[in-house]
This record gives C-alpha cells, sequence and structure tokens, in this order.
C-alpha cells in the first residue's frame, strides 16, 4: 500500500521554456529612456495607435448573446466576508448556497445513491459526477429541447472533471506496489472520474436542482471517442494503434477552464495532459529523432505517468493501459503499432455539443496545442470574425489568441458542431507580445511566416499540422513574452477589454533578473509560520484593448489591473493595487463577466495565504486599460534590487472590489456560470481536504465538506442565489 499520491500533484506550474524570449534588458532599456523623453505615461505612437478607443458603434455585445449591461458600471451591494480558515462556505448577509452536484452524483435513474467510501463500482461512474469540477458553463434549455440564449430557469450545465485526489476514490487510496498499479478497477474508476459532465438542471419551487433522469445527462471521459479536427487531423503526427490514419483519439484528460461559442456548444480545454503519459527518457529518447526529442522536453513528456495508468498489466485487447505508454515500442516508422504519438493528440480545445448527446466530441487542432487553461469568446459582430483568447498554464508560458478565417453569421446560431467546422477548424492562431512601453502585438502562428519555417533553428517546421501541435515552439521563435502563468481570461461585455489571470510564479522560474514590464514583481511574501516565498508568490491580473477595439487587431495596448497581496504587505513595491482586508488576496485564477450586472468574478487557486484563509471569490467593478498610470517597483531578493517600470489600473478601494465568498478547508474556488438573468450563479468547489494525509482508520480527513461528519470530502457544484430573488452582487 502506497498513499504517495495522496498529497497534492500539481503539475501545472513546471517550466519547459528554454528559449530566451524576450531580451528583458533590451525592452526595458528602451522603454525607460522613452519614458524618461516622454516624461511618463504612454509613447507617442501609442497614444496615435490607441487614442480613438472603441467607438460607442464597436461597444460589444455579450459574449453569450444575452442583454449586454449597459455602460454605466454597476455597483456592489453586499457587505464582504471575512477571511476564513472554516470548513464551510462562507457567504455575504443575504446569500444562500445549494449543493447541487457532487462527486459521485449519478445522472442516471440506473445508479445508486454515492457510497463515498471506494467501493462504487469503476463502470458506475460513467454515470457519476466526476471529481475536481472546474471550468463551467450554463446552456439556456428552450421548450423545444433547443439552446435558448436567455432562458434562466432551466439550462445544462456543462463542467470539467480536471483531475482526482485518489486518496478519496479507492477504499484506502490507490493501491501502488512498487510504482505499479496492481488493481486495474481502480485504474479503470479513475478513467472515467476525469472529464466533462453534462446535466440538466431546473429552478424548481423556487429550489435549484439537476435532473437525475434528462436523456441529456451525459459523461464524457478518458474513454469516450473523440475526432482530430482542423490542420493536424488525420495527419502522420497523430497516427496510433488506435487510429492508423489519425483520425480519431480516445478521450479528453486533465480539462481545466473551459469557454463556449456563439452556436451553443461547449468548449473544454486539455491542460495538464502532459503529466498523464508514461515516458523513460533515457530508454526513449535513443530511439526518437531529433526533433522529436525538442519536441517532447518541451512540452514535458517525460516520467512514469502522475497516477502510473501504464504499469496495469496484464492489459486489454484494445491497449486501455498500455495506451498511456508515449514510448516508441513497435517496429513501426509511423507509430501505428505503438502509442508513441498518444501525446500529440492530447492538449487540444474540444468541442462538445451538449444538445446532441450523440454527436461525437472534436478536437479543433487549429487552435494550438499547448497547456490550455481555456478559451474565451470575444465580442461576437455579424459580419466579423471570431476570437476567442487563450492561455498556456505552466510558467514562463504564453498567452494566445485565435481568429477565425470565416465571419460570423447569426444563420449559424443553432449550427452546432457543423458550425464549429466552419469557424474552429480554419483561422489563424497568434501569440502575445506585451512591450515595456505599454503596448503589445500578436504574432500570427503561420507556417512560413517569419521565423515560424524549415529554417527555424532550435525547431525546423514542417507544415501547419507541425506549427499547430508544436504552438509553443511556434511561439518561441515568434519572439511571444513568458507569463507568470497564464490562468483564465474574461472579456469585460460593456467595452470587449481582456483580462488574463496570471496566478503566481515563483524564484526559480523568473528571478530577479528576468522581471519585465508585464511581469514586473519580485518580492518575499513571508507567511505567518515564517516560511519565505521569493518571487510573485501573489500573482497577477493583466489586461488589454485591441486597437480600434477590433478582434482581430494585431497590436493591443495593456495595464496590470490587479496585483495580489497580504493587505499589510508594502504599499510602495507590493500592495500596489492598495488592497485592504475586505478585498486582499492570492493567486487569482477563474475570471468570469457577468453578461447580466457586467461584475468581474475572481476566483482563487492559492497556496500562499492559505496561512490566513482559505480560498475565495470576489466581485470587481474595473474601470478600464490606462485608467492609472505609469509605475516604477523596487524589487528586492534580498541581496540584490532591481526597478521595473510598469503600467497599474486605477486602485479600486472596497467600493469595487470585494470579497464574496470563502471556501473550505483546502479547497480551490474555481468554474463559474451564471443564468442569464444574473440571478444565480454556479461556483466549483475543488479537491476540498486534498492537503491531508487521510486516516482511513478513524475518518478523519483534511475537510468534510459538503456531507459534514465523518464523510469523505467532494468537490462540487454550488448555486448561489439572494434571499430576495434578485441579481448577484449588485
Ligand atoms: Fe487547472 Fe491552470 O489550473
Ligand atoms: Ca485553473
Ligand atoms: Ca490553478
Amino acid at each position: 500500500m502506497n498513499n504517495q499520491n495522496v498529497l497534492h500533484v500539481d503539475g501545472d506550474d513546471e517550466s519547459t521554456n528554454p528559449s530566451a524570449n524576450p531580451s528583458f534588458d533590451g525592452i526595458l532599456q528602451a522603454r525607460l529612456s522613452r519614458r524618461q523623453l516622454l516624461g511618463g505615461g504612454m509613447g507617442a505612437a501609442a497614444l496615435t495607435m490607441f487614442g480613438a478607443g472603441l467607438s460607442p458603434a464597436m461597444a460589444a455585445p455579450a459574449a453569450n448573446g444575452a442583454a449586454a449591461p449597459g455602460r454605466t458600471p454597476p455597483r456592489l451591494a453586499f457587505t464582504p466576508v471575512a477571511k476564513s480558515l472554516a470548513d464551510m462556505v462562507s457567504l455575504p448577509e443575504g446569500y444562500r448556497h445549494t449543493v447541487l452536484y457532487r462527486l459521485g452524483d449519478p445522472i442516471d435513474g440506473s445508479v445508486g445513491e454515492y457510497r463515498n467510501d471506494g467501493t462504487d463500482p469503476a463502470d458506475s461512474f460513467a454515470l457519476r459526477a466526476g471529481d475536481h469540477h472546474d471550468g463551467m458553463h450554463f446552456f439556456g434549455l428552450g421548450p423545444n429541447g433547443r439552446h435558448h440564449k436567455n432562458e434562466s430557469d432551466r439550462g445544462l450545465l456543462c463542467l470539467n472533471h480536471e483531475a482526482i485526489t485518489p486518496a478519496f476514490l479507492h477504499p484506502n487510496g490507490p493501491t501502488v506496489v512498487g510504482g505499479v498499479r496492481t488493481v486495474a478497477e481502480e485504474v479503470l474508476r479513475e478513467f472515467y472520474v476525469h472529464g466533462v459532465s453534462v446535466i440538466e438542471t431546473a429552478r424548481e419551487g423556487g429550489e435549484w436542482r439537476y435532473r437525475r433522469d434528462s436523456h441529456f445527462n451525459r459523461r464524457v471521459h478518458t474513454l469516450t471517442e473523440m475526432e482530430l479536427s482542423g490542420p493536424a487531423g488525420k495527419t502522420p503526427y497523430m497516427v496510433t494503434k488506435y487510429s492508423p490514419d489519425g483520425s480519431r483519439t480516445r478521450g479528453t484528460a486533465n480539462n481545466c477552464a473551459s469557454g463556449n461559442t456563439p452556436w451553443g456548444t461547449y468548449l473544454t480545454c486539455e491542460e495538464n495532459w502532459a503529466g498523464y503519459f508514461r515516458r523513460i527518457v533515457a530508454t526513449d529518447n535513443p530511439n526518437r529523432t531529433a526533433r522529436e526529442r525538442t519536441a517532447l522536453a518541451r512540452y514535458g513528456v517525460a516520467g512514469n505517468g502522475r497516477e502510473l495508468w501504464a504499469t496495469v498489466t496484464p492489459d486489454t485487447a484494445d491497449d486501455l493501459y498500455g495506451r498511456w505508454n508515449a514510448m516508441k515500442l513497435g517496429a513501426s516508422t509511423d507509430g501505428s503499432d505503438d502509442y508513441r504519438n498518444g501525446p500529440n493528440t492530447y492538449g487540444w480545445v474540444v468541442e462538445i455539443d451538449p444538445f446532441d448527446p450523440n454527436a461525437m466530441p472534436k478536437k479543433r487542432t487549429a487552435l494550438g496545442r499547448f497547456a490550455h487553461e481555456g478559451a474565451w469568446l470575444g465580442p461576437v459582430r455579424t459580419g466579423h470574425p471570431l476570437v476567442w483568447y487563450m492561455g498556456c498554464d505552466s510558467r514562463n508560458e504564453y498567452i494566445y489568441k485565435y481568429v477565425s478565417n470565416a465571419m460570423w453569421s447569426p444563420d449559424d446560431a443553432n449550427g452546432g458542431m457543423a458550425a464549429g467546422d466552419k469557424y474552429l477548424d480554419d483561422g489563424r492562431l497568434y501569440v502575445a507580445r506585451f512591450d515595456a512601453d505599454g503596448t503589445g502585438q500578436w504574432i500570427e502562428l503561420g507556417f512560413g511566416v517569419g521565423n515560424v519555417s524549415p529554417a527555424n533553428t532550435a525547431y525546423p517546421f514542417a507544415d501547419q499540422a507541425d506549427v499547430v501541435i508544436h504552438a509553443r515552439l511556434a511561439a518561441d521563435a515568434a519572439g511571444a513574452t513568458k507569463m507568470d502563468r497564464p490562468e483564465w481570461g474574461a472579456v469585460n461585455p460593456r467595452n470587449g477589454e481582456v483580462y488574463m489571470a496570471l496566478t503566481n510564479t515563483n524564484a526559480a522560474s523568473r528571478p530577479l533578473e528576468r522581471l519585465d514590464a508585464a511581469n514586473p514583481r519580485f518580492y518575499n511574501d513571508r507567511k505567518t509560520t515564517g516560511q519565505n516565498q521569493l518571487g510573485n508568490p501573489n500573482g497577477h491580473i493583466i489586461r488589454f484593448a485591441e486597437a480600434g477595439g477590433d478582434v482581430a487587431a494585431t497590436a493591443f495596448k495593456w495595464d496590470v489591473f490587479l496585483f495580489g497581496a497580504r493587505a499589510a504587505a508594502d504599499a510602495a513595491n507590493v500592495n500596489l493595487s492598495g488592497l485592504t482586508d475586505a478585498n486582499d488576496f492570492s493567486s487569482p485564477d477563474g475570471l468570469w463577466f457577468s453578461q447580466a450586472t457586467g461584475v468581474l468574478w475572481i476566483e482563487t487557486d492559492d497556496g500562499a495565504y492559505t496561512d490566513v484563509t482559505n480560498c475565495m471569490l470576489l466581485a470587481a467593478v474595473p474601470g478600464e486599460v490606462g485608467d492609472g498610470g505609469p509605475r516604477t517597483i523596487t524589487n528586492s531578493n534580498g541581496t540584490d534590487s532591481r526597478t521595473v517600470g510598469t503600467y497599474v489600473g486605477k486602485q479600486l478601494g472596497e467600493e469595487n472590489l470585494r470579497r464574496f465568498l470563502v471556501g473550505p478547508k483546502e479547497c480551490e474556488i474555481t468554474g463559474v456560470a451564471e443564468t442569464p438573468d444574473g440571478k444565480a450563479l454556479f461556483i466549483n468547489i475543488q479537491h476540498p481536504g486534498e492537503d491531508t494525509r487521510p486516516d482511513f482508520a478513524t475518518g478523519s480527513f483534511g475537510s468534510h465538506w459538503p456531507d459534514g461528519g465523518l464523510s469523505r470530502p467532494r468537490s462540487a457544484t454550488i448555486v448561489i442565489t439572494r434571499e430576495d430573488g434578485g441579481k448577484i452582487g449588485v
């Protein structure tokens, strides 16, 4: 028995980016000299480029088609919730929550109640909620069974099950003997517990419930067959024993955040998929080409596999377990006799049509392959391209956008997967470079564009399939800016500006000398326990405005919207956003602009401030890019110091930034969805109690939320409503 996997395994932060992007010193020097010339503020070229801003005619409609909030900012109207270490969900007075959908809850009448003691049969999870609830979207469901974007009393809730806490899934945690998983049933259970849920939810007699017998209810998991669509589909890179023509793969995994389309489909995004594959580097590398070795290293496909799935023997006839072994084992030259190319079939944005339970999910390869956090739809305008903003969540990774070649037509509003073929399989992929003068550039990742070509020495590109499969390497070649772990994005429905959470980084990944204008802080966030935390452990949120309000623009201006910090931290160099006890936070992760109210919801996935508080949800009312100004930060690692110039948004104050919820022990607050009327807010409580080694004999767990007593903790979706039935937060 080995419970080595009991404690949190967080593979989403390791840097595999050895590139020298960008030349930080050069950029800093350029910026400082320009600023000295102009006496501060935005450079002259930038002022010309962005002076016009968004005209009223360009104001963005709501991304999901719901009634757009007006141009008047909302007013927060609740008393902030205090920081807390309690094992409960805390909300402001006048609000309540219902636990809607927990790990193991059945989604079909044929399946019994969850025992929550590790004995539920593995295959029953094909019809039960998965674990680690994450990204989520509410699709209004009309009486005709179709998508009705303004329906608020009944809808299909799509949510991700990112990962697992193996300790809680099996009778005594995972059975591991000598590094091998010896109980196939346990591994099979884990296959089903990952993935996505589609559940019908409805407000019935004032209470939100999911309908256990709805024919829309569906689980998508690591065994579900999927089509590989777009430029990388049916190419030699995708050939496996399972799919010799490279058109298919099995399953989706580590589905972190999500997105939606204007035609009512769900986008689920594969984040830390690389860690699931087994590849013993010393054994496998001699059998690989130089290009393959470069690519596998850049994506971190190395190690035993985080859950040791490939170690189960004997295997099944269809390689259920061995498919997670990514080593070159066969004699073929094309990979049709093993799963050496298996990792190429993961790392994508996957489209699921919740209104058609029989539609096969498609991996949309045009949006690039990386550690996809999510895909956030930009402003939708008839006759214009559609755009999705995306982040690659590892330290020193990049922010991307995808722009469709087809122009949006409302005729496609109920187009299902065929609309996906039109808008998501044919487009251009870009990566962001943040310049030190407060502007930025979107650089196209197209085969033959700039350094993304066969002449690129670090990795010679062969074709567009190669570019999208190895988007990280293409972004390296394009000179993109390494960021402090891009998590969620959100698009402000009032003006189309884009917010991206940069959750945190550490001194090893971004030492003092590698700071830049967009990632400008290095300090010691000392815990009350005395533990030093060097780097940018509390993270920040950056935002940008596309030039001319055009989603297809290749230039933008940016500033830092918010810096996470303890309220008591140095106001000059650390607590730059002036946070107080009513709104201080660390490690922003989930973001969502309410389409009904315009409030920006901010969720945390934190390990830095957890000496003081559990993770939380905050409400913000943002201004706009450029409402603050330039700022010079003095950073110190205790030995050396370094000043960095950046741009910081106007401080929000308690009027415009308040803590709304604090979650139970050792959880992450993630996933956020709302009804179009803004009167129900769905939030996910992920992995409560994950950090404490359980004592199965006594029933002692790090959390007993949500069921209480001596129960095992369960990830769950909650629904927040106001006791007077009003809109949330305002
Ligand atoms: Fe799955 Fe980036 O959090
Ligand atoms: Ca996340
Ligand atoms: Ca996170």
